[in-house]
């Protein structure tokens, strides 16, 4: 039943939000986008067509791809763009995915709107290990900005300072009740009371971490990032740009409306955020006289908007459900260390002109002080081809010198990040351990770390430097969660691991755009393995040319 081909045409639709009407990006001019279904394991293709005005590509963010980095979708990393009129058939390949994710755009800023959902189904003849839901609905966080998303990157690129803040954050595209213009169209769920309902969250948003819940009703997480969990009950979750987490929802309160809502978790010191809330509604079927209004005192509480205990409690409460139907492979001797630094950082700016950025300069990002500059024909290509002189090999597995990175008085210009396109070269079954170290440069904020190609084991995270004579001795290897995105706490550290057993270019990055766009990402590239099984797969016939 399920279809194995999908038609996506990127074009431009009229939408209306917050009063206002503007053109969007949209796929099939859907907002959000269609939902790809699958079963576990299955293979589809979708032909993605390029009818807009600017370049694009499409990536299916938490699919492994094994083998086949081809279709993966990151701009100039796995592929050139696709130009207005081009068209290329994606080849999607689930291997041990089941559970939600999600697909979006991958080239400058399209994903503001340029998203949906990827729903992955058990095989015929297993089952979830949870009770079967009665029904199981998407939920995408959004944001919404009245400006064209390319004028907000273009201004953020000709100033050099931070992007303006959105205007609205959205679930399933709309902003909710709380907004001018928007009741009408507020998402509402419509459930029996009794009845348990699966919820596909999508943080979808560009810049922001988000806490979610729901008016008189915990939620029950089941699973994150297309992999099962521990049953975990919580009165809200955090949830990055980026992350999933499929939640049950039992509908066992009085009949009534309940509002679900999320609002931003935001740090950093003198960061602007947008502080708006988006609801929608769980309404119960049935008569009820007293339908709830939009008071606050009908809002669910949520923790308060920079509160980073409450916000990484969740993550500390998220175990893999290792069981013996899911057993869990944590890497437990490491043959590749890599320890980086993840900071927001500042270049001069250019021309004596003032920038917009802290102290008149433009802002940058680094991971090990490089900010990573995209090549200009894809990484893949060259690396297939042995085309010299598009990338170097020497991102190095330490910072270049150490500093008590989270000590919040550091001076803005102690590091000055280097330009550059530099990956990191890993044997294929090499086993890999990433300690991400956020910094108080800039006063520190945190960052949702993705990796493409692969899952990781979250074995430990925590406040502060990374201490590498006690904080090895706490590491979860029994149960970690397995996730593609993991959040590093503001001056703070996660430590991930994972076999490199998936050849290919895979790009690791921030998913706060901003930060990425600064230049907050590198590539792995993991060789081929001896066996044929172990190697890349042969490329398309249609990759774009740039
Ligand atoms: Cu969700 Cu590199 O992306
Ligand atoms: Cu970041």
């Amino acid at each position: 039943l399920a279809i194995d081909e999908y038609e996506f045409v990127v074009k431009e639709a009229t939408y209306t939000r917050l009063c206002s009407t503007k053109k969007i990006l949209t796929v099939n001019g859907q907002f959000p986008g269609p939902t790809i279904e699958a079963q576990h394991g299955d293979t589809i293709y979708v032909n993605v067509y390029n009818q807009g005005k600017q370049n694009i590509t499409i990536h299916w963010h938490g699919v492994l791809q094994p083998r086949y980095p081809w279709a993966d979708g990151p701009e100039y990393i796995t592929q050139c763009p696709i130009k207005p009129g081009g068209r290329f058939r994606q080849k999607i390949i689930f291997s041990t995915e089941e559970g939600t994710l999600w697909w979006h755009a991958h080239s400058d800023w399209s994903r503001a709107t340029v998203y949906g959902a990827i729903i992955i189904h058990p095989k015929v003849g297993t089952r979830y290990p949870f009770p079967k839901p009665d029904a199981e609905v998407p939920i995408i966080l959004g944001e919404w900005w009245k400006e064209d998303i390319t004028k907000v990157l273009q201004q953020m690129h000709d100033t050099g300072g931070d992007p303006n803040i959105s205007d609205a954050f959205t679930i399933n595209g709309q902003p909710g009740d709380l907004y001018p213009c928007s009741k009408q169209g507020t998402f509402k769920l419509t459930v029996d009371r009794g009845k348990t309902y699966l919820l596909r969250l999508i943080n979808a948003a560009m810049n922001i971490i988000l806490f979610f819940a729901i008016k008189k009703h915990n939620l029950t997480v089941v699973g994150v990032d297309a992999g099962y969990t521990k049953p975990l009950s919580s009165e809200y979750v955090t949830i990055s740009p980026g992350q999933t987490i499929d939640a049950l929802l039992s509908a066992n309160q009085k009949p009534d409306l309940y509002y679900m809502v999320a609002r931003a978790y935001s740090t950093g010191s003198n960061h602007h955020f947008d502080n708006t809330t988006t609801t929608a509604i769980v309404q119960y079927k049935g008569k009820y006289s007293n339908p709830t209004s939009s008071s606050s005192s009908s809002l669910p509480s949520l923790p308060f908007y920079n509160d980073t205990n409450a916000a990484f409690s969740f993550l500390g409460g998220l175990k893999s459900l290792a069981d013996k139907k899911h057993p869990i492979d944590v890497p437990l001797h490491i043959r590749n260390r890599i320890f980086t630094t993840i900071s927001v950082n500042s270049f001069p700016c250019q021309d004596n002109n003032n920038c917009a950025g802290p102290n008149g300069t433009r802002f940058a990002a680094s991971m090990n002080n490089i900010s990573f500059v995209n090549p200009s024909t894809a990484l893949l290509q060259a690396y297939y081809q042995h085309t010299n002189g598009v990338y170097g090999d020497n991102f190095p597995d330490m910072p270049p010198f150490l500093f008590n990175f989270t000590d919040i008085f550091l001076p803005l210009n102690l590091e000055t990040p280097k330009r550059g396109t530099e990956v990191m070269v890993l044997d294929y079954n090499t086993t890999v351990e990433i300690v991400l170290q956020g910094t108080a440069l800039m006063g520190g904020i945190d960052h949702p770390i993705h990796l493409h190609g692969y899952n990781f084991y979250i074995v430990g995270f925590g406040l502060g430097n990374f201490d590498i004579y006690k904080d090895p001795l706490k590491y979860n290897l029994k149960d970690p969660p397995l996730r593609n995105t993991v959040s590093v706490p503001i001056n703070g550290w996660v430590t991930v691991r994972f076999k490199a057993d998936n050849p290919g270019v895979w790009l690791l990055h921030c998913h706060i755009d901003r930060h990425m766009t600064w230049g907050m990402k590198t590539v792995f590239i993991v060789k081929d393995g001896d066996q044929p099984e172990e190697r890349l797969l042969p490329p398309p016939p249609d990759m774009p040319r740039c």
